[in-house]
């Protein structure tokens, strides 16, 4: 009896399929591309063939294997959870699922602020009782009415679909006034004497600890801890707190790193947390210092000097043992809904790659969600010139007088990497040849081999998607339309 020729087909398909080193790999893909309806849509699936020759070539070796991916997130900040706190129930969930559900960005990391930061609605600490040496009064109850409550329902959603915890990176702005020199939070005279007074050197170390310990008692783990936001900041009109490559070091060795050793061993410490441009310095200065070493975990840093790519492969090169992780990126407030700003989406997914073929192993986003000036914030006016207060963007913009959510362009960009490259993936050699495109290329807990491509040019790309591993070299013919970015899974 015939066997009706479809069925073969199907058969024959589902059998390549099956049978690992044979030479049709199924290939499942996600788009999002300007000119067109595609936000982070599946498109259909393509399929591996053999070797043939093209002009541009992606070529990807999961034989050669470069650092371990920890996470993907963004930032519980004042002002992120005071916008939440103003949606209604429907809207949190929403926000929450976008952001932290399987159906969503699949983020599992976030970063804290340790008291307020500009992005509060005001300063504020956990103990502004001057002199207060013994930290009697310390307490976290600021946080009770919006941050926590943000960060419970978020714990809560992760827990119906995964396991994997929610890393959360904290990281303080200043201590209270009345620990620092010139007694303000803020650096008034910039980086001239914006440092702790010498006999609250250890409270604040204590501090530190009690916050890790108030979360903790809430049901909240605090992963990592960075020294201070933006050591080299020293911002004028907000909060900030002056630190020098060698006085972090001393502050580690002597007072931070025992404290916590002491009280919280599983909190990891990471130096820096600032700008590319001076991280190979930094490392250079804590981590040759052994007695200080001792205690850190990792580097932290921010993107706003620019790219900097080298600087994060020499870090990684001299200190190999010591991950690196992005912990801020934001642009500035130009937010309209009928404009959507593609480059943004361009620039974060530009540097998210340019990391991670650089050794980074994770990156945190900035503000949650922002209301529809970039804010709430509090900086003072002049550190904006003439902007609406410090306004940022924010992946989410919310409307909470209507109710309403804008996904802003580079929520779909970010969401091309963070929700197909679960912790615990590999990254692994990606070698683009002969096009304009950038990508990066990942092996998956599972072994699912993960490539991202984007194409920043006003001109569509054709190009060769080459596995240079298994029997035979698998290769696929894709275009990559003009300013668009792809994920493809095989
Ligand atoms: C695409 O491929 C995946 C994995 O092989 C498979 O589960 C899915 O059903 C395919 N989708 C279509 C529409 O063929
Ligand atoms: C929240 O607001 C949205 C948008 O206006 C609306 O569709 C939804 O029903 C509201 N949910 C609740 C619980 O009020
Ligand atoms: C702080 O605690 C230490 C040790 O318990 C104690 O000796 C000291 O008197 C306390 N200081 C204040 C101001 O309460
Ligand atoms: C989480 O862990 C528990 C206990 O090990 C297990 O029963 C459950 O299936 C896991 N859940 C997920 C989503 O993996
Ligand atoms: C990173 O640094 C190493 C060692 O100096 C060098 O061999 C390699 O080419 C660099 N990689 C990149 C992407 O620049
Ligand atoms: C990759 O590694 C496998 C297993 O060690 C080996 O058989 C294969 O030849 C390697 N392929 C390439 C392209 O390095």
């Amino acid at each position: 009896m015939a066997v009706p020729a479809k069925s073969v087909v199907g058969l024959f398909v589902l059998l390549q399929v099956l049978w690992p080193g044979n030479s049709v790999t199924t290939i499942q893909w996600y788009r999002t591309a300007q000119g067109t309806d595609d936000r982070l849509t599946r498109q259909a699936n393509i399929s591996f063939g053999s070797d043939f020759t093209s002009d541009a070539t992606i070529t990807v070796n999961r034989n050669v294997t470069y650092q371990t991916v920890l996470g993907f997130g963004g930032a519980f900040t004042d002002a992120a959870s005071y916008v939440f706190s103003k949606l209604n129930s429907t809207l949190q969930a929403q926000v929450i699922d976008m952001y932290f559900s399987e159906a969503g960005l699949q983020y599992n990391m976030a970063r804290l602020p340790v008291g307020s930061c500009d992005f509060s609605l005001e300063n504020y600490n956990y103990d502004n009782i001057k002199d207060d040496v013994n930290l009697t009064h310390f307490s976290i109850n600021h946080d009770k009415e919006n941050i926590i409550p943000f960060i419970k329902k978020v714990i809560s959603t992760r827990q119906q679909w995964t396991n994997d915890s929610l890393n959360i990176v904290a990281s303080p702005w200043s201590p209270p006034g009345w620990m620092k020199v010139l007694g303000s939070p803020y650096c008034p005279l910039g980086c001239t004497d914006c440092h702790l007074k010498d006999e609250y050197k250890q409270t604040w170390a204590v501090y530190f600890s009690k916050f890790v310990s108030a979360y903790k008692s809430e049901g909240i783990n605090i992963w990592g801890v960075t020294v201070q936001n933006e050591p080299g900041a020293c911002p004028m009109e907000y909060e900030g707190m002056h630190f020098t490559a060698e006085t972090e070091r001393d502050y580690i060795k002597a007072y931070l790193g025992p404290q916590l050793k002491r009280d919280h061993p599983d909190v990891n410490i990471l130096i820096y947390d600032h700008n590319k441009n001076h991280v190979v310095e930094w490392a250079k200065t804590i981590y040759s210092d052994s007695d200080a070493a001792q205690y850190v975990w990792g580097t932290a840093v921010h993107w706003y000097s620019g790219d900097d790519f080298p600087n994060l492969n020499i870090t990684h090169h001299l200190f190999s043992d010591r991950p690196i992780l992005a912990t801020e990126a934001t642009v500035a407030r130009d937010w309209t809904p009928k404009d959507p700003k593609w480059d943004k989406g361009e620039h974060y997914a530009h540097d998210m790659m340019g990391d991670m073929n650089n050794w980074v192993v994770g990156f945190i986003d900035w503000n949650l969600l922002l209301d529809k000036l970039g804010g709430p914030d509090h900086a003072g006016p002049d550190e904006c010139e003439g902007v609406i207060k410090c306004g940022s963007d924010a992946m989410l913009i919310v409307d909470y007088d209507n109710q309403v959510i804008y996904p802003q362009v580079f929520y779909y960009y970010v969401g091309h990497i963070s929700k197909f490259v679960p912790r615990g993936s590999i990254k692994i050699s990606n070698i683009v040849i002969g096009s304009s495109l950038e990508a990066v290329a990942f092996l998956t807990p599972t072994k699912m081999v993960v490539v991202i491509v984007m194409n920043r040019g006003q001109q569509p790309v054709t190009v060769k998607l080459l596995d240079v591993v298994g029997s035979n070299k698998q290769a696929v013919k894709i275009t990559v339309l003009a300013h668009s970015i792809q994920t493809f899974l095989y």
